[in-house]
């Protein structure tokens, strides 16, 4: 199971998920992966923003190694699973896709079990409060993702 967390910048929201998502998931057989990206270039190259790498560090996760980088189009043909932070992302993750995709779209909320169309909001022009509830309505869904991916590759 290969799974891509995809936000706008890849500096925030996604690679918080993906540090939460990894941390949860530890060492599993088969393995499951965890990347993320995100839709716009502006960061590629970039560590997640010193809001992210400082909240996820208060909550015991490392994110300051994670590299931002865009969303190819192999990534279409690599990911079987793409989880999208939000609608205006999952709409335009939904564009991208190609006739010989078999990556499975949904909104990051929406796999976790809440209600249709919920979203993680953008913290990027927010302060540390905004940054916090981020990063707790990520942690909070992430326990229900977990059970889900193994449940779905057999592990639960
Ligand atoms: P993210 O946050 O999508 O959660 O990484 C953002 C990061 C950068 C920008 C917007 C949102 N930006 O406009 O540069």
């Amino acid at each position: 199971m290969h799974v891509l967390i995809v936000c706008l910048g890849n500096i925030c929201r996604s690679p918080i998920a993906e540090g939460v998502l990894k941390d949860k998931l530890g060492n599993v057989s088969p393995p499951i992966v965890i990347d993320s990206a995100g839709l716009i270039s502006y960061h590629v190259g970039e560590a997640p923003d010193h809001r992210a790498i400082e909240i996820a560090s208060r909550y015991g996760i490392d994110i300051s190694g994670l590299r931002a980088r865009q969303i190819t189009r192999d990534d279409f043909l690599k990911f079987n699973l793409m989880l999208a932070m939000d609608r205006s992302i999952y709409e335009d993750l939904k564009g991208m896709q190609q006739k010989l995709s078999k990556a499975s779209i949904e909104l990051f909320l929406e796999y976790a079990g809440y209600p249709p169309g919920s979203e993680v909001p953008d913290p990027y022009y927010g302060n540390m409060k905004q940054f916090d509830e981020c990063f707790r309505l990520i942690q909070e869904a992430s326990e229900k993702i977990v059970k889900r991916m193994l449940e779905s590759v057999g592990l639960k």
